[in-house]
């Protein structure tokens, strides 16, 4: 039988620099594969915007990576595959894109939890798609569901630990210390960064779940059984684009990405 390989790039878009975190894992899960990561830097935060905005901004972000002649999109942003994937697959039906939820939710459960408390951005927690999925796999499961809209900033300053970090935490997660629930599903781009926080606050009694891993391995479950890996031989180049602030985005990148980005470019969308 003969084999196809497919060297297109895979694109990876995001609200921002929190995307980072997944286009880390996919690098290290699939080294093999090339990557052009998008951040629409110039209108992030999507997930206090409407439903109508996140789904116009997502549709941009998609036109763009269809523009680079992506062979997959990975929408990384929780807030779009929240609110706005439905919509991405009807207006793109050729296109192959796939979302975080499944993922975190899939990584949620191979923990055997039974109680768990999600945590996003206030369009993520409203749209309750993560409860939606996670029921959908298992009814009996107790789900609690929590916006936290002032973490990402914190991500975004670098604020990781300490007071304000901690008083934030007890403004939104306050009555869950006491009692905490078998997993916190971490269902926001930016909260990775919180993980030695969050497992202090919760005294290591929470498993601390994000998608990021699970998104790299669904991500390699697709170009396999699409017959669309790169040639073993394959050399893979990673991109790096911004809709704003290109010069201060290598600056937070690391933090998220792990190393400083090769190089990055602005565009307009
Ligand atoms: N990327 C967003 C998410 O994962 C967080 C940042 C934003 O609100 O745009 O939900």
């Amino acid at each position: 039988m003969n084999i196809r390989y497919d060297n297109r790039p895979i694109g990876i878009f995001d609200s921002g620099l929190g995307g980072l975190t997944i286009a880390r894992a996919v690098q290290e899960e699939l080294p093999g594969e090339s990557v052009i990561y998008l951040g629409d830097t110039a209108r992030v935060p999507y997930g206090d915007k409407s439903v109508d905005a996140i789904m116009s901004y997502a549709h941009d972000d998609v036109q763009f990576m269809l523009s680079k002649g992506v062979k997959l999109i990975v929408a990384a942003c929780n807030t779009v595959s929240a609110v706005a994937l439905e919509s991405l697959h009807r207006d793109f039906p050729d296109a192959a894109i796939i979302g975080v939820i499944e993922s975190g939710v899939k990584a949620a459960l191979s923990t055997g939890a039974r109680s768990i408390a999600v945590i996003g951005t206030r369009a993520t927690i409203n749209s309750d798609a993560y409860r939606r999925e996670l029921h959908r796999q298992d009814h009996s499961l107790k789900v609690d569901s929590i916006a936290c809209p002032l973490l990402v900033p914190l991500a975004e300053e670098g604020l990781t630990a300490g007071a304000v970090l901690n008083g934030v935490f007890d403004f939104y997660l306050k009555q869950y210390q006491a009692a905490p629930p078998d997993a916190l599903l971490l269902g926001c781009t930016h909260y990775p960064l919180f993980r030695n926080a969050l497992n202090e606050y919760f005294g290591g009694k929470v498993h601390l779940i994000d998608s990021a891993k699970a998104c790299a391995l669904a991500v390699r479950e697709y170009l396999t059984e699409n017959q669309k890996t790169a040639q073993p031989d394959n050399t893979p180049y990673h991109r790096y684009f911004v809709s704003d602030l290109a010069a201060e985005f290598n600056e937070h990148a690391t933090r998220f990405l792990g190393k400083l980005p090769a190089r990055v470019e602005k565009t307009v969308l």
